[in-house]
């Protein structure tokens, strides 16, 4: 499994933080691109301060304890140079999480400005499945025209609106609920909540 993962700058950092967590226990590999105010998000999100994605990931080391089995090769925002800015590269899937509402107006409009966006277009235009898990509250008519095209043109939203029906008892069972949706449209097995018996 190849994936790119993008972390915009929308809150939520749970999600991502719990994602990158279930993906660090399965083998193989992730490109991870962090915007700026995603790390300025984070920092709030999480009291503390991250700099770097290289930060995140010592910080969720410590918070959580992660896996060594999954290879995450940190890719700079703004290097729309970088190899995955190319459709020469395969990648399974591609996930924003969370996924900010500017970013999901550029990757509607094709206008990839950073590599987030850029990794974006490209998976749309290769058909590669894209998961956008986007948050904001409440929609405008703007945010649900973007996110309906975004549709059509072969993207997935996921929205960041975990279920209770599992009765979570932390944000982290909250988080571990949009893992466990974003694994499952990648069609990777997890035990991160019960599936519903009905
Ligand atoms: C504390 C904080 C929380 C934010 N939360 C959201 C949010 O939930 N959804 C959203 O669409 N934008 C949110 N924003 C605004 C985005 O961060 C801003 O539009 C930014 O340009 C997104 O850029 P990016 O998608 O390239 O990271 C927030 C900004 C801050 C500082």
């Amino acid at each position: 499994m190849r994936l790119v993962v993008g972390l915009a700058g929308a809150s939520g950092s749970i999600y991502a933080a719990r994602f990158i967590r279930a993906l660090s226990y399965l083998e193989g590999e992730t490109f991870l691109i962090v915007s700026p105010p995603s790390l300025r998000i984070f920092s709030e999100e999480y009291e503390t301060q991250v700099k770097t994605p290289e930060d995140i990931l010592a910080f969720l080391r410590e918070r959580y304890g992660l896996g060594d089995v999954h290879s995450f090769k940190i890719r700079n925002f703004h290097d729309i140079g970088a190899d995955i800015a190319s459709g020469s590269n395969a990648w399974d899937a591609m996930v924003v999480v969370p996924c900010s509402m500017k970013s999901v107006a550029s990757i509607h409009a094709g206008f990839t400005e950073n590599l987030i966006e850029r990794a974006a277009d490209v998976s749309l235009k290769e058909r590669r499945r894209l998961v956008l898990v986007p948050r904001e509250t409440p929609y405008n008519r703007i945010h649900l025209r973007n996110m309906l095209a975004l549709d059509e043109a072969g993207a997935i939203i996921l929205p960041a609106s975990p279920g209770f029906y599992q009765m979570p008892k932390t944000l982290e069972d909250l988080g571990d609920f949009i893992a466990g949706r974003i694994l499952g449209l990648l069609g990777i097995e997890h035990q991160l909540f019960p599936k519903w018996e009905g």
